[in-house]
């Protein structure tokens, strides 16, 4: 049989277990022009939380009692199609199944020689895609400006701060424990760290480690520590909004100081994205991407969870803070 897993529920507030539920089915088969693929990594990723919501986005809300989407690597088992061959292994947006159709349309064979295949949902992927473009079209990092990067320890901050390093920036980062902190120094070398569970001023906590103020903040949480952190941006400073985990659980819209004052007598750029309005650089970041991890520039964590059954509780566990680098459940 198939365990296929469905959104049940729209979440109020944090999710919970009981917003998804796992059915079986029977395994399908490959018809005229199909492959039939079998799931090896899923990511999970806080974007997710946004699509089950019933409201308009950038991409369409997941449906009540249909399986839920995310990114996968995954095997060709079968195919009727003369693109794929079985033992390819491919990644893209795909459902969450054990097994599953497809006509091939979005999906990207992966070398699994070149790096292992849950990379490819990491750092060779949308995240690592993420941090670079990120940073680069709308962070316009200088040699010698200060960076700072909140969710630093997670998939996409940690490649930013790395990333910042490379192109000589001082990067502080701020993150949810004593160990992340410890990891962003010793593992990504970061210059600082910060956690912000157990700091209670971190505007304070920010001018200390930025003696010279703060060029670029790479957001990827915003609420009070992006408050913090643009209490200290210097003239021309660049605001990458990447993301708002802090925020996607909020029910009510939530107060904080008014920006407008600040960016306008800073001079500053806040700008929001999403991934894929940088779809035209995307082989260009991929060269840059693996070239670095090849030199060993660049180095990825990920906290791998185990067990088709697990996915909802990794996706949840992000919002706990319990990964560091890449969540994936490997099935
Ligand atoms: N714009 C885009 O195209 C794009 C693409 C990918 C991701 N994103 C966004 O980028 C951000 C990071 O994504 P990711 O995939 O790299 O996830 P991640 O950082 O690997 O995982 C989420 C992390 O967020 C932190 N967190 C959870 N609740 C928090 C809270 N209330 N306040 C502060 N931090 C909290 C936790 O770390 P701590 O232990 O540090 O709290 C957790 O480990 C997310 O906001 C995501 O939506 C945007």
């Amino acid at each position: 049989m198939n365990k296929v897993i469905l959104l049940a529920k729209r979440p109020v507030g944090k999710p919970v277990l009981e917003d998804f539920e796992l059915i079986t089915e029977d395994i399908p088969q490959a018809g005229e022009g199909e492959i039939l693929l079998k799931t090896l990594y899923v990511s999970v990723d806080p974007y997710l939380r946004g699509r089950m919501n019933d409201s308009k986005s950038y991409v369409p809300p997941f449906e009540i009692n249909k399986p839920i989407q995310s990114g996968l690597i995954a095997e060709v088992v079968a195919s009727n199609n003369s693109e794929f061959t079985p033992g390819d292994f491919v990644s893209g947006v795909l459902e969450w199944k054990e097994f599953q159709i497809s006509k091939g349309k979005g999906l990207i064979k992966v070398d699994e020689k070149a790096a292992p295949l849950s990379a490819y949902l990491g750092i060779l992927g949308m995240t690592g895609l993420t941090a670079y473009l990120g940073l680069t079209e709308i962070g316009s990092p200088k040699n010698g400006e200060t960076l700072v990067v909140s969710g630093a320890a997670g998939a996409v901050g940690s490649v930013v701060g790395q990333i910042g390093k490379i192109l000589g920036c001082r990067v502080i980062g701020i993150a949810g424990s004593d160990e992340k902190v410890e990891t962003l120094k010793s593992k990504f070398k970061f210059d600082e760290a910060i956690n912000y569970k157990t700091t209670s001023d971190i505007k304070q906590a920010i001018k200390k480690f930025c003696p010279d103020g703060v060029d670029i903040y790479f957001d990827n949480v915003g609420a009070e520590i992006s408050d913090a952190v643009l209490a200290n941006i210097n003239r021309y400073a660049r605001i990458p909004i990447c993301g708002a985990i802090s925020i996607y659980n909020e029910t009510q819209p939530l107060l904080g100081p008014q920006i407008q004052p600040v960016l306008l007598v800073k001079s500053a750029l806040m700008r929001g994205f999403i991934v894929s309005d940088f779809s035209d650089k995307f082989p260009e970041a991929i060269q840059k991407l693996s070239t670095w991890l090849k030199e060993g520039k660049l180095t990825y964590s990920e906290t791998i969870v185990e067990g088709f059954d697990n996915i909802p509780r990794a996706f949840l566990d992000l919002f706990e803070g319990k990964n560091e680098g890449k969540m994936i459940v490997k099935i």
